[in-house]
């Protein structure tokens, strides 16, 4: 990033994790060991930059998988004391809401104050998104993840890993009335969906007695009812916050945000009730260096750097 500009966002993508369903911990932290240098290479060439240009090093310190912030934070600290430029932490959260800051085509973001939904493989949070770095969880989930939910799933049918993308691609072409799952009834904002991830499994398991095909032959239709119900159960608890704090600026952010229906339903919903809504360019909804990169650049504004004594940390709040 120049000046608040990405000038290049290199995504390694680790699909060692696809045959087993999910990331397995040790095999994500050897891939980032792997891939962290060449990585940060092919940025700097596609930049047009050299490593002698930079002015500072902003790194995720949390949360997340321990091994593979550690990687992140050891090389951050190294090529910072190498370029002896300052280093900046950066809480992954506060980067898929801080994502909305990076210029874009039309050129409009959010302003403060907004509610964020922020669905990822890790989170499920509505965020009252104050000033940059002023954000409090009003909800979150209590048990599994939107994305872990639709990965779990995925998992159940035999859809390698990461479900959500292809279970929203197979849901396209499928009727989403068709089967009905239940939904959460928590108080306040919070969600719940390991509830959901066991009814699909006892539903498939029921069908599969009678008709052994079952998943093969009805696929689209399982796929389009269980994403119509992940992403009601969400707009349910978001309705309901930005009514409750009257709030009609909202945006939606985290690999989840890359969901066709959740997309167009921010749209609907959002029509109906008269928001002002904010969807990240794709590239910036799953995990990506440029989110980290922006909530980095307000913070070098700000002068707030971190020491080499900084540690990640794996449960990192976002306030
Ligand atoms: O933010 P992210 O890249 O990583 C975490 O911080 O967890 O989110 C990854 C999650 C995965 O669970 C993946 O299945 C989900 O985002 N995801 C989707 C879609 N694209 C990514 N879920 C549903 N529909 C999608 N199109
Ligand atoms: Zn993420």
């Amino acid at each position: 990033m120049i000046n608040g500009e990405i000038k290049a966002n290199i995504i390694a993508s680790q699909k060692v994790h696809e045959r087993y369903g999910g990331v397995v911990p040790e095999l994500a932290s050897r891939a980032h060991q792997q891939n962290i240098i060449p990585v940060v290479y092919e940025a700097i060439k596609a930049a047009g930059i050299s490593k002698k240009d930079l002015s500072a090093i902003a790194f995720t310190r949390g949360p997340g998988l321990l091994g593979s912030l550690i990687v992140g934070t050891c090389f951050s600290k190294s090529l910072a004391m190498a370029l002896n430029i300052p280093l900046v932490e950066v809480n992954h959260m506060q980067g898929h809401v801080l994502a909305h800051f990076i210029k874009n085509e039309t050129d409009t973001q959010p302003e403060f104050p907004f509610i964020c939904l922020t669905v990822s493989g890790g989170h499920t949070q509505i965020v009252l998104v104050k000033d940059y770095f002023d954000m409090e969880v009003l909800g979150e989930t209590i048990d599994d993840a939107a994305g872990e939910a639709f990965d779990k799933a995925a998992k159940i049918m035999g859809i390698p890993y990461p479900g959500g993308p292809l279970i929203d691609e197979y849901a396209r072409s499928g009727d989403p009335k068709k089967y009905q799952f239940p939904i959460s009834n928590l108080d306040g904002y919070n969600f719940s969906f390991s509830g959901l991830k066991t009814s699909i499994l006892y539903f498939l398991r029921k069908e599969i007695a009678k008709q052994p095909n079952f998943i093969d032959e009805n696929l689209n239709d399982i796929c389009a009812s269980y994403q119509h119900t992940i992403i009601k159960a969400l707009f349910k608890k978001l309705v309901k916050a930005t009514r409750d704090y009257n709030i009609k600026t909202v945006a939606i952010a985290g690999g989840v945000s890359a969901n066709s229906l959740l997309r167009s339903e921010l749209k609907r919903i959002g029509q109906q009730e008269k928001w002002q809504t904010f969807i990240p360019d794709f590239q910036y909804c799953t995990d990506n260096a440029g989110m980290i990169a922006i909530a980095g650049y307000y913070k070098f504004q700000k002068g707030e750097f971190v020491g080499q004594d900084i540690t990640p940390d794996a449960r990192l709040k976002i306030n």
